[in-house]
């Protein structure tokens, strides 16, 4: 079945319908690095965002389901300071919490006497095709007010790939504290690049997720039916498809554990035994000792005021800040 609005952005690739850089060149880089470390966005083809999708469900996973009652508590209160406004979304997903929002546009966009042109319109944004088309199907269904525009490619392509909207306000959101997936550097360029994408007076909504006892935060990373460690896993059976490799996943074990200094979840993949990995395309041996860890997810957890304090430095001011009773996640608006 073909779906209308859904664009494939990459350019330099071809015959698969994922979107990832054909050369690999960051999973080369990588896996040579010392230690070695690889990119989260390889966790997402499509079976790794069915079992993303079963990680938010988990009980000991509390971000999504914190997340999803704050943006439902709240939702009114945003559309009430944003007004209509192209609403883009990285890295969106199932799109399941974003769907409080939808809602409330919707019904504020009803509501509305003058004809604004797209007044309801929603760009979600994300690498895995499989689940952004299944998901632009279903919204269609149920939003047909819905302007709706998908887009199958990673943040930087999306950001580019959009520009400035100089007619209509703009908000891009970036929910689920995917934000800590980057480093102080890279939440500073990615900062930098969504701010490019926006002009003065439009919005950012940010989830993130915040700074809490280590007990809390591993157990969601280390949950007792191990969804996590297959999410983990599924990185190396992505890459064997991807790249012709010859990862076996049973030589590898999955670790997750919260850095107090960094304050961050280190997710990592340690070698069972010594052995040799090759991945054809890339035209790339990798030698494992036994133990050997690969680094594939950092999370990071934040601090309310630093945040603030970054987002100001790329211009971004906050307007409002909301969490759940417990101050476990926050979702912070600000504005250009
Ligand atoms: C989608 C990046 C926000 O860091 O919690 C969940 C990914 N990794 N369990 C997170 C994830 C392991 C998730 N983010």
């Amino acid at each position: 079945m073909t779906v209308k609005h859904l664009q494939i952005l990459h350019h330099h690739n071809s015959s698969t319908d994922q979107n990832f850089e054909k050369d690999g060149h960051d999973v080369i880089q990588g896996l040579q690095n010392n230690p070695k470390i690889l990119p989260p966005k390889y966790f997402y083809d499509d079976r790794g965002s069915e079992l993303f999708e079963q990680i938010c469900d988990l009980p000991e996973y509390y971000p999504t389901r914190t997340e999803a009652w704050i943006l439902k508590e709240y939702a009114d209160e945003i559309v009430a300071i944003t007004g209509s406004c192209e609403l883009v979304e990285l890295g969106s997903g199932s799109s399941t919490k974003t769907r409080y929002l939808l809602s409330a546009y919707q019904k504020a966009a009803n509501l509305l006497t003058e004809v604004i042109p797209d007044a309801f319109s929603y760009i979600p944004i994300d690498v895995s095709g499989g689940i952004l088309k299944t998901t632009v199907l279903d919204l269609q269904q149920k939003y047909p007010d819905l302007n709706i525009e998908g887009l199958i490619g990673t943040y930087q392509e999306a950001l580019l790939h959009l520009g400035k909207n100089h007619l209509r306000s703009r908000m891009i959101f970036f929910l689920g504290s995917s934000i800590g997936n980057f480093n102080q550097a890279e939440s500073n360029s990615f900062l930098n690049e969504a701010s490019h994408a926006l002009t003065k007076g439009d919005y950012f909504l940010l989830g993130i997720d915040l700074q809490k006892p280590k007990e809390i935060l591993e157990a969601a990373y280390n949950d007792s039916q191990e969804v996590t460690a297959a999410f983990n896993l599924n990185m190396l059976a992505h890459l064997n498809w991807r790249f012709q490799g010859n990862f076996d996943l049973d030589l590898f074990k999955h670790q997750a554990i919260y850095n107090e200094v960094d304050c961050q979840i280190e997710m990592y993949l340690h070698a069972k035994s010594a052995h040799q990995v090759s991945l054809d395309i890339l035209d790339l041996k990798v030698p494992f000792q036994s133990g050997e860890s690969i680094l594939t997810e950092i999370s990071r957890k934040f601090n309310l005021e630093k945040i603030q304090a970054q987002l100001r430095s790329q211009g971004l001011e906050t307007v409002k800040i909301w969490t759940d009773p417990q101050q476990w996640f926050g979702l912070v608006l600000c504005q250009v």
